[in-house]
């Protein structure tokens, strides 16, 4: 068998092929990855804590330089061009995919970018819908690509902060800090555990024996749709009541279970589920970290499949899918947990798999939720992988 590049190589080469033949010239290349969540969902944007991983599938930008104010954007995924003025950027969302990039563009400009205008060409690897952070990895790949080809940068986490307020602003998703934040830190073989107040994070390597195993449901998500932002609303409205009485939180962050308890007949019966998931997430998170630092897998395992329960039941962000592939993967001889990933609402699951058993699990996934459902699902063996940056050509 012939030896065949690796994927990086083959895109980076066709992406500078077709923009040498539409712009007439040679493009720089950048690259983000998407992400897998390992455990601490839905707490980002309640000042706590998450772990999560980049993997190795990318969104990929070639850009280059115009002399004029405008961004001429080709999407290979839409198979569509879009035409932006860097003069004329604000707006509310357009539920289109020229609102990422015009969204990037507007808030780098708000903090005191001068960008040049564009051509780009955007390649996403990252399966959309899949909560797998196709968004965020769109996000922070394009503003590389505009700061670079402006002869500019900003400090990595105001990197991650920008794309994320683009998202708040110009997409309508009022998201946390994890996925820009683990696109931009993303370490090669290592997940982080990253505190959301102080952006603080942590560095873990995956243990040697094991595979991070990603089964997409094949049902889409769309946190824009508004489920997503209803589940902040409740936390908000957790906040402020238990405020009431502990003037001291500023987020679920400061409450702790026995907290939570004690104040319990002050909330409506939804808030103070949407809050005992967030505030048991935190704790779980935290042990998640202790139990892979001790190498205590069987821990952690555990872990993952408790905190799929807590979204399952207290936060209400599964879908039957999810919780039939959780189900078979947890019947599967030698897995560590498994669990939804992401916002949820279809999307993807993680599972911790030994290595040697990776080839039975896949088997039976595919097998049991094919007849369950008649649906087969994406099934992805995934290393942790690096966060964004520009392309370079190994010699
Ligand atoms: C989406 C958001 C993240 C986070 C997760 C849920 O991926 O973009 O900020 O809130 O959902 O953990």
């Amino acid at each position: 068998m012939l030896p065949t590049a690796p994927v990086s190589e083959v895109t980076v080469e066709s992406l500078t092929r077709r923009f040498r033949r539409d712009f007439g010239s040679d493009p720089r290349v950048f690259r983000a990855p998407g992400r897998v969540n390992l455990i601490g969902e839905h707490t980002d944007y309640n000042d706590g804590f998450v772990m999560p991983a980049a993997i190795g599938f990318d969104t990929w930008v070639a850009a280059g330089a115009r002399p004029d104010r405008s961004l001429l954007v080709h999407s290979d995924q839409f198979h569509e061009d879009a035409e932006l003025s860097l003069d004329a950027l604000a707006g509310p969302p357009r539920k289109h995919w020229s609102d990422f990039v015009r969204g990037v563009a507007a808030v780098l400009e708000a903090s005191g970018q001068r960008l040049s205008g564009a051509n780009l060409i955007i390649e996403g690897q990252v399966p959309m819908g899949a909560g797998l952070s196709s968004s965020a990895s769109l996000e922070v790949a394009t503003a590389i690509a505009l700061l670079a080809i402006s002869g500019s940068s900003v400090p990595s986490v105001e990197l991650a902060k920008i794309c994320q307020r683009a998202e708040h602003e110009y997409v309508g998703t009022r998201c946390g800090i994890m996925d820009q934040f683990i696109a931009v830190f993303g370490r090669s073989g290592h997940a982080l555990k990253l505190d959301c107040r102080s952006l603080g994070y942590e560095t873990f390597a995956i243990p040697s024996g094991v595979r991070l195993v990603i089964t997409n449901s094949m049902v889409r998500h769309d946190l824009a749709a508004g489920e997503y932002n209803l589940r902040r609303d409740d936390c908000e409205a957790g906040v402020n009541i238990l405020r009431q009485s502990m003037p001291e939180v500023s987020a679920l962050r400061d409450v702790t279970v026995a907290d939570l308890e004690k104040h319990r007949s002050t909330l409506p019966e939804v808030v103070y589920r949407r809050c005992r998931h967030v505030i048991t997430e935190n704790v779980r998170v935290l042990s998640a970290g202790d139990a892979l630092r001790s190498g205590d897998l069987a821990h952690f395992g555990r872990l993952m499949n408790e905190s799929h329960r807590s979204l399952r039941d207290d936060y209400e962000v599964s879908c039957q899918e999810l919780d039939l592939l959780v189900e078979i993967a947890s019947a599967c001889d030698g897995v560590y947990g498994s669990r939804m990933t992401g916002g949820g609402f279809g999307g993807c699951t993680i599972s911790l798999v030994p290595s040697d058993g990776v080839e039975r699990f896949q088997d039976n996934i595919k097998d049991k939720y094919q007849s369950a459902t008649g649906i087969i699902p994406d099934i992805y063996i995934c290393s942790a992988a690096q966060g964004a940056g520009a392309w370079e050509k190994k010699v």
